[in-house]
């Protein structure tokens, strides 16, 4: 896995977004996994930012969200649907009939997650994966003990999470139990996976995951296996690393082969 700490959280969303932009302009329809989270709102203003006044074109791009709060209705303001329509679809070219996101009203759940699975396979499975982490070192919503295999699935939300989360609702009573997931083993089937933490907060679930065990305790640490995955820290996250200056060097030598 290739690590690359930024000073702050402007330059960790730049990273981002210049990745996702080469991906798009490199192959217009691009298959995306996107994410939610206070963590990918500066990757998701600067690609509007690209469409805006870069030309940066999303008409072929298509999209699939990693989770959805399950019983939240896609209008509901604290949904992923919502989310996601509200900080980055209205704003650039995608076409509405491209977006994926897990249906949290979904009846038969088994059904819905199987089809879910196919329809990204039917699309060609994702070219690239964007993700955020918990303090809990969750990938999605994939908690600690999840199956490091494991395919999309619902599952339920650990206290850790729902009290993380319960920031964006009146109460934490009304933060949903229960959670529509890809699993682990979806998220890794992914050509290319970016992986972004800021702040203090995020800084032990960073160190575990790029230098502690492989573990289903800490999911973001099945990353370690992927051959394509890009860790992208600011500082402050990247604070409990023992290694850094070994990933700063690596990424001097990289880049100075335009890398
Ligand atoms: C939720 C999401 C994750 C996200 C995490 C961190 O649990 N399911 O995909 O990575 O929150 O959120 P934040 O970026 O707000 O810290």
């Amino acid at each position: 896995m290739r690590v690359i700490i930024t000073e702050n959280y402007e330059e960790m969303s730049k990273r981002a977004a210049k990745i996702i932009a080469e991906q798009i302009k490199r192959k217009p329809n691009s298959v995306l996994g996107l994410a939610t989270g206070s963590t990918p709102l500066g990757t998701y203003k600067e690609l509007i930012r690209m469409h805006r006044e870069e030309g940066l074109d999303f008409s072929k791009v298509v999209t699939f969200n990693l989770d959805e709060y399950y019983g939240l209705a896609p209008t509901h303001p604290q949904s992923y649907h919502y989310f996601m329509f509200e900080n980055l679809f209205n704003h650039i070219n995608i076409n509405p009939r491209n977006v994926h996101i897990p249906d949290g009203l979904a009846k038969d759940i088994k059904a819905f997650c199987e089809n879910y699975e196919e329809e990204i396979r039917r699309a060609g499975g994702i070219d690239l994966q964007l993700l955020g982490i918990g303090r809990d070192g969750h990938i999605a919503f994939n908690e600690p003990g999840s199956p490091l295999m494991g395919r999309t699935t619902i599952i339920a939300l650990a206290e850790e999470t729902i009290k993380d989360n319960a920031r964006f609702f009146k109460s934490e009573a009304e933060v949903p139990r229960l959670a529509i997931t890809m699993g682990c083993g979806t998220i890794m089937e992914a050509r290319k996976i970016i992986l972004l933490a800021n702040g203090e907060g995020k800084a032990d679930a960073i160190a575990a995951t790029v230098e502690g065990p492989i573990t289903s305790q800490i999911t973001a640490s099945i990353l370690q296996m992927h051959p394509n995955a890009i860790i992208i820290v600011d500082e402050a996250a990247a604070m409990k690393l023992r290694r850094k200056d070994y990933y700063r060097h690596v990424n001097r030598l990289l880049e100075e082969q335009g890398l």
